[in-house]
């Protein structure tokens, strides 16, 4: 395959365009994962068969066919292991169960089949850096005493001061507050620390006790041997931490911390967590069928993230300073060019990713009043609200100008419905532990979790036969169902359909990107991949597109028509692109 694709001449109503030299060399490799698009499915919130308000694995099962027809390669799974749901099942205190929440190993099993007939791949998402304080070996740990073998698997540290008055060290949780909680000993005197960068619900694993390395392993295996297609791995970055558990002076919770979380901070990115998933990539390769580790390795700059798909270790990192990027042209593309650069030298695909459970969905995020919201602090009641037209149109073309860019795409559950946070829910709804944590500082990440809409049946919009699910739905949800927009061409989910069958059509995920040069005075983001060009308007005003066969516009209004009578196209403000340039 050539790496330095040359697109056509095409022809230009003011300066010709030019291509810059091609800055993705992807190998040539048809490894599936380097072109995968893979869709998040948030369990709680997908659907409901049992009439308790959560989703759960049958639901999962029963609607999988929906999901595959989208053209997705693969789906990632949130948890759904037995779980105390303090962290909405991130807190796990029995990784090789599910929830009653959830359903059965029975049922998963019945998830895989069905996938398996589906042709799609089902992800695990694993939580290694901490496990729930209900967890077995945690209440061992503290039935133990202070240096036992049971408290070495966690991170049990005496406090500073008078009598330890004081903790360890002084870090912060990510949910707020000290990432250190004190517990009694058994004669009711003050005890030991243990470190928990979430919540205190959620104990850290002491990755430097071997034990612990191998308990993974098994785990690993136990779902691998089930049939999981892989694993999403949470928290990647912060399996090991720095001896001595030096003071850190930013904030772990990432509040006022710009370039948050910093790859040199001590609980992120040490150089032993990379020999965890080395081990845990010859793993997977002892597998047929090549099962993926993808990771949640959320440091900066994205050049260390870099490190997490180095050839030997995991296959695709979460692309997250693109999804925080603004809506700017010159940002996106320097973001995309230093990701596809960053990659490139590892051997790894970029992935791209626009919306997940931990920040507010694009199309709110793109409507809103503030450009760029911090994951963790959605919309409340009480703050200007957005601007739901724009939000969806800018969602529609940011998702189809990356759905044309080369290398992995992610998508979360109802975006290709789109829909945005419930924005106005009322505060008693809240279950993040941000917002408790933080006395209602920080709203959490509720709003991005409301179950799907799947059509009208009940009054749950056929999420559940209860009324309500675990977070009620917002107003107006009811013309958003999938029922709804099956029928309708223009819809966000015939959109998403169009987009996804015309990525595969073209390959562009194992494509090249050229950067379009003529950016209409800085407004206009375009890139040739695979013989298409995909041309996003960020600016207010309508600009000339080259000619060419229109594969599919953002929106039914995404063109119009140029002025002078020239018959040729302008893409209009906050509308995407994909053609195919007519050559010269
Ligand atoms: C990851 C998850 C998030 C969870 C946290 C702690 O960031 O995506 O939802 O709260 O890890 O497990």
């Amino acid at each position: 395959m050539s790496q330095t694709e040359e697109l056509p001449a095409i022809p230009q109503p003011a300066a010709p365009a030019r291509f810059e030299e091609a800055t993705h060399a992807p190998s040539g490799s048809t490894q599936w994962w380097r072109r995968s698009v893979i869709y998040q499915i948030y369990p709680r919130s997908f659907r409901d068969t049992t009439g308790n308000g959560i989703g759960d694995l049958r639901g999962i099962t029963t609607e999988l066919h929906h999901i595959a027809s989208l053209g997705v390669d693969a789906i990632w799974l949130s948890p759904f292991f037995a779980s105390p749901q303090k962290d909405a099942g991130y807190d796990v205190s029995d990784y090789r169960a599910v929830d009653p929440l959830f359903g059965t190993l029975e049922d998963f099993d019945e998830l895989i089949a069905e996938a398996n007939r589906l042709e799609v791949k089902i992800l695990v998402d694993i939580v290694p850096n901490h496990c729930s304080d209900q967890h077995a070996l945690f209440r061992e740990a503290l039935a133990s005493p202070a240096g036992s073998a049971a408290r070495d698997m966690f991170i049990f540290r005496d406090g500073l001061g008078d009598g330890g008055q004081l903790p360890p060290n002084n870090w912060q949780s990510h949910f707020g507050g000290s990432a250190w909680t004190r517990v009694p000993e058994p004669d009711g005197t003050g005890g030991q620390y243990y470190l928990h960068l979430f919540d205190s619900s959620q104990p850290d694993f002491n990755w430097d006790n071997p034990a612990v390395g191998d308990e993974f392993a098994s785990v690993l295996r136990f779902w691998l041997d089930r049939g999981a297609g892989g694993f999403r791995v949470d928290v990647a970055h912060a399996l090991v931490k720095a001896s001595g558990l030096p003071d850190w002076h930013g904030r772990a919770d990432g509040a006022d911390t710009p370039g948050y979380p910093f790859a040199d901070a001590p609980m992120f990115g040490q150089p032993a967590v990379h020999e965890v998933f080395r081990r845990w990539r010859a793993i997977c390769e002892e597998y047929p069928d090549e099962r993926v580790l993808c990771a949640e390795a959320n440091v900066h700059p994205i050049e260390a993230m870099a490190d997490w798909v180095r050839p030997d270790e995991m296959h695709q990192s979460f692309n997250f300073p693109f999804l925080h990027t603004d809506w700017d042209a010159a940002a996106l593309k320097a973001i995309i060019t230093r990701s596809l650069k960053a990659f490139d030298a590892v051997g790894a695909p970029s992935t791209w990713v626009l919306s997940n459970h931990d920040v507010p969905r694009h199309a709110t995020r793109l409507g809103a009043p503030t450009p760029a919201l911090r994951p963790g602090d959605g919309l409340g009641p009480e703050d200007a609200q957005p601007d739901p037209v724009l939000g969806l149109a800018r969602a529609r073309a940011a998702t189809l100008f990356m759905l044309g860019l080369p290398g992995g795409a992610y998508l979360y559950q109802g975006e290709e419905l789109g829909l945005g946070d419930h924005t106005e829910l009322p505060h008693e709804y809240r279950q993040d532990p941000t917002y408790a944590r933080t006395d209602g500082e920080r709203l959490g990440r509720d709003g991005c979790r409301v179950p799907l809409p799947w059509n009208d049946s009940t009054r749950s919009l056929g999420f559940s036969d209860a009324d309500t699910g675990w977070l009620p739905q917002p107003g107006g949800w009811e013309s958003l169902t999938r029922q709804a927009q099956e029928s309708d061409p223009d819809s966000t989910l015939n959109l998403y359909r169009k987009a996804l069958a015309l990525r595969r059509t073209h390959d562009l995920g194992l494509g090249n990107l050229n950067w379009l040069e003529d950016t209409a005075g800085g407004q206009l983001l375009g890139f040739g991949n695979s013989g298409v060009l995909v041309l996003l308007n960020l600016g207010p005003t309508p600009v000339d597109v080259p000619a060419g066969e229109v594969l599919l516009a953002s929106s039914a209004t995404a063109l119009g028509v140029a002025p002078a009578g020239t018959g040729s196209l302008v893409l209009n403000p906050d509308a995407a692109l994909w053609l195919r340039p007519r050559t010269a």
